[in-house]
């Protein structure tokens, strides 16, 4: 072969390498993954939910090729390298992407004529082991509300403001514990769960949420519990926004594509609830975690986004629109889940139905929205449908936003192995055996890292 041919092949040849590096390297879906050691679905889950619902796709293979937006090149032109520019410029552009684009925009703050009423404090509450409050936040002041009751849970023997921890509940305050004198929320709740009647919950549902909130040993870990119920901010359900604080504070007349959904709505009370906790004396409001399972877990992400008075941001199987990313639409996509639920997010994310790629933001954007602060991100082994390894990637892409802060993100070389959390930088990390839930295993991990961050 003379030099001219040999130029002739080569030529192509070096196109096509490039090309497919290039492609390889926007098939960020796969290329972290270490298939030998980290966890991977268990073949004949994904089979029997494949075959249950051919339409939902749960093979790693079948995943489609894609880029993820850049978050340091967001603002076109140049890469941002420092955290200054990343505070200044990147990080509103994103947050007023994910505002319009995915969850909608918010009231601004604190309304004006809110109300805190401390109507319950008792010390020696469960056997001596709290001092436990409620508190009435009404949202507008006006006496037929809406308004929710935060249930608080402090260590009794503490002698300075204690770090907490914060997060929405499902079925009502009075399910996550026995203890008696926890109020029972009057707001609507689906029928058919365990002592709902009417829609409205009753004293046979006390304590049945307790597996999820293992007070006892969160307090003598040191830390607080506020829990509210999310029904008491918006009714979970599609009302046509009309209830809740929807209903309260939206302006009449025809509803913008970018106005607020019920999961900005549950984000919003979290931070009235803060609102609160930052005057509590009891409580160090610096140290406040928020917390969430599934689409409340979604929700704390929101929250934690949006409120950097959130010093700690934990997503428990929060899926789709929470930790996963939308892009590999693996388990429920962007599709399923505005059909399903099409008031959890604001008009416009429908747009991006089966057209994840045209998303101008990924949920690794949202996740890196935390940075500085620590953010640890959890999955469950059964739980595909909220994509345990796109959550996993969510984490890891918002690696080179911490380091604009000099920051340790998550330093892995792949997916960990099954009950194997890491959780020596900024960003944690966990999936455990088990269903989609929020177990004492997962609580133990928040509270060393928080551990870690808090003390
Ligand atoms: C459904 C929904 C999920 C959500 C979950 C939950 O499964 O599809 O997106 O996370 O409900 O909140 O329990």
């Amino acid at each position: 072969m003379n030099i001219r041919k040999f130029e002739l092949y080569l030529l192509p040849f070096l196109l096509l390498i490039v090309t497919l590096s290039i492609l390889i390297s926007c098939h960020d879906g796969r290329s972290v993954v270490d298939k030998k050691q980290g966890w991977q679905a268990d073949e004949g889950l994904v089979d029997t939910l494949s075959n249950k619902n051919f339409s939902v796709n749960y093979f790693e293979d079948s995943i489609p090729l894609f880029e993820l937006p850049d978050p340091l090149t967001v603002l076109k032109g140049s890469s941002v390298t420092d955290a200054e520019t990343w505070n200044k410029t990147s990080r509103p552009a994103i947050l007023q992407l994910f505002r319009e684009f995915v969850y909608g925009i918010a009231p601004i703050g604190k309304p004006e004529s809110m109300t805190f009423d401390v109507y319950d404090l008792k010390k020696d509450a469960l056997a001596g082991l709290s001092t436990r409050k409620q508190v009435r936040i009404n949202f507008s002041g006006k006496l037929e509300g809406p308004f929710m009751d935060i249930l608080i849970y402090l260590p009794d023997n503490s002698e300075s403001p204690v770090p907490l921890f914060l997060g929405l509940n499902f079925q009502g305050n009075h399910t996550i514990n026995n203890d008696p004198e926890i109020s029972i929320t009057k707001s609507w709740l689906p029928n058919g769960r365990v002592g709902v009647v009417d829609n409205r919950t009753t004293e046979k549902a006390r304590g049945i949420a307790a597996s999820r909130w293992p007070v006892e040993e969160i307090l003598k870990h040191g830390y607080g519990l506020a829990t509210i119920y999310y029904g008491d901010i918006d009714p979970d359900f599609d009302d046509g926004f009309l209830n809740g604080v929807h209903g309260a504070f939206d302006q009449k007349g025809p509803r913008e594509s970018n106005a607020w959904g019920s999961v900005s709505a549950w984000a919003w009370g979290l931070s009235r609830a803060m609102d609160y906790l930052q005057t509590d004396k009891d409580i160090d409001g610096t140290h406040i975690a928020v917390i969430g399972h599934s689409r409340l877990g979604k929700t704390s992400l929101w929250a934690g986004a949006q409120d950097d008075r959130f010093a700690l941001v934990v997503s428990n199987c929060s899926g789709c629109g929470g930790a996963a990313l939308s892009r590999r639409k693996y388990g429920e996509t962007v599709g399923i889940i505005n059909t399903s639920f099409p008031h959890w997010f604001c008009r416009n994310f429908k747009k991006y139905n089966n057209k994840e790629d045209e998303l101008p933001v990924d949920q690794h954007m949202l996740i890196a929205l935390m940075a500085p602060r620590p953010v640890y991100i959890a999955s469950a082994d059964r739980d595909l449908w909220a994509d345990p390894h796109g959550e996993f990637l969510s984490a890891y892409y918002a690696n080179p936003v911490y380091k604009l802060f000099g920051k340790k993100g998550i330093e892995v070389k792949g997916m960990p192995p099954l009950d194997t959390p890491v959780q020596d930088g900024y960003i944690g990390y966990h999936v455990r055996s088990g269903k989609h839930d929020l177990t004492l295993y997962d609580w133990n991990n928040y509270m060393d890292f928080a551990d870690k961050h808090f003390r």
